[in-house]
């Protein structure tokens, strides 16, 4: 390989659509002046989904632009979906894209980190004295359970219309994300909660079995079960607790948009989807902020867009292996922060100083040049 080529990445770039566009464009801003700054320089390819794509190709994604999102180094997506495509008759839906992508390319484990920036604690409807040392992982199984089982349909029956969906989980499927779970939790704090409901359902049992059997595996990690019902109210009552939770894909897109609160805004997080295949220069992920299109406020130049720059700096590691640019990512945002920059949804009630999308983004370029 010549030298020149070295410091090359390919990432496919999915704006999408509502206020996926606006962050996309933000956080690759950041990641080109992060190539700048530690030598490495991204060929963007970008590539049409969600609505976008409906409209254009009527289909939320095309096979050809799956294979081409497989091809790259990582994806960096934005959000999918807005009230154009929601009509429930649709036979073509945005969020197509996302399964997509998320099963086609084997990405099966779903990283949901969840700090809370000490400047933006008072953006919290919660205490402060309850976010002091808050820091967990939700890792949410991505490509299981009922977001994929069949049938998934509505049908009609003898008592009229009726729908189901299934719920079904092998215990490979289980399997691989809690062992990678617990790995993260052995490199963390130890603490891994796995999260079920296994009072109700079978898939959760055997989840619990699965785990059970693998624990002896990490003999440094101490593993305990938790009911989702009572995680959801443990998440806000104890929330400094938790270090890393797994769990199955439903219960994770819950608990992780409630964990969102903890960091001030839906807009704060980020998120890495993981799967086993290895790239040139780490694992190849997808990564999207944990958030929406964002319809309400889609086009207005407000969205907050950290949790993409910071989805953005998971790609740098995980998939790029450049932990030295991930981090002064992570520090620019940071340091952004603490400077008093404020989007729109982490501001103070009542404030007027915050700052648009773009503006906000150019403190935090300020703030990694300076790093
Ligand atoms: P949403 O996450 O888009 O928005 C929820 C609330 O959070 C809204 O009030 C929104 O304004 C606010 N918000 C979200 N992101 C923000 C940001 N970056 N900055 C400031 N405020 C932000 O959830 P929704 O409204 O329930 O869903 C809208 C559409 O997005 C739906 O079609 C849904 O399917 C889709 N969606 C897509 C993804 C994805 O692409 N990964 C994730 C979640 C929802
Ligand atoms: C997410 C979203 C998606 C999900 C939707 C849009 C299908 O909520 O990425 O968290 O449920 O996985
Ligand atoms: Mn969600």
């Amino acid at each position: 390989m010549a030298d020149a080529d070295l410091h090359r990445y390919r990432v496919a770039a999915i704006p999408g659509d509502g206020v996926g566009p606006e962050v996309i464009t933000a956080a690759r801003r950041v990641v080109d002046a992060a190539g700048a700054r530690f030598g490495f320089a991204v060929a963007w390819i970008e590539i049409l989904a969600g609505g976008a794509a409906i409209d254009a190709y009527g289909v939320a994604i095309r096979p050809a632009d799956v294979e081409a999102c497989r091809g790259a180094d990582a994806i960096l997506l934005g959000a999918v979906g807005g009230p154009k495509w929601s009509d429930p008759s649709a036979a073509v839906r945005p969020e197509q894209a996302l399964f997509a992508l998320r099963g086609g390319l084997g990405l099966f484990a779903n990283l949901r980190p969840v700090t809370v920036h000490p400047a933006l604690v008072a953006s919290s409807p919660l205490r402060p004295e309850l976010l002091e040392g808050v820091d967990l992982l939700i890792v949410r199984e991505l490509t299981g359970g009922i977001y994929f089982g069949q049938p998934s349909e509505e049908r009609p029956s003898d008592a009229g219309r009726e729908a189901v969906d299934t719920m079904i989980y092998t215990e490979k499927e289980i399997r691989r994300v809690v062992l990678l779970a617990a790995a993260m939790a052995a490199k963390r704090r130890g603490v891994l909660t796995s999260v079920d409901k296994a009072n109700v359902l079978a898939t959760s049992r055997l989840w619990r079995k699965v785990v059970d059997e693998e624990r002896r595996r990490f003999p440094t990690v101490e593993v305990s079960h938790q009911l989702v019902d009572s995680c959801a109210m443990l998440l806000i009552r104890r929330p400094a607790d938790f270090d890393v939770i797994v769990t199955e894909n439903l219960f994770g897109d819950i608990l992780s948009d409630e964990a969102a609160v903890l960091a001030g805004s839906l807009g704060m997080l980020p998120s890495a989807s993981l799967g086993d295949r290895l790239t040139r220069h780490g694992t190849f992920g997808l990564y999207e902020p944990i958030h929406g299109s964002a319809p309400d406020i889609a086009g207005q130049g407000v969205a907050n867009p950290c949790g993409t720059i910071l989805s953005a700096a998971m790609l740098l590691r995980h998939s790029v292996g450049a932990e030295a640019a991930a981090k002064a990512v992570e520090d620019a945002v940071a340091g952004a922060l603490r400077s008093g920059a404020r989007t729109r949804d982490i501001a103070a009630p009542g404030a007027r100083d915050w700052l648009g999308t773009v503006a906000f983004t150019e403190v935090v370029l300020k703030h990694l040049a300076a790093h």
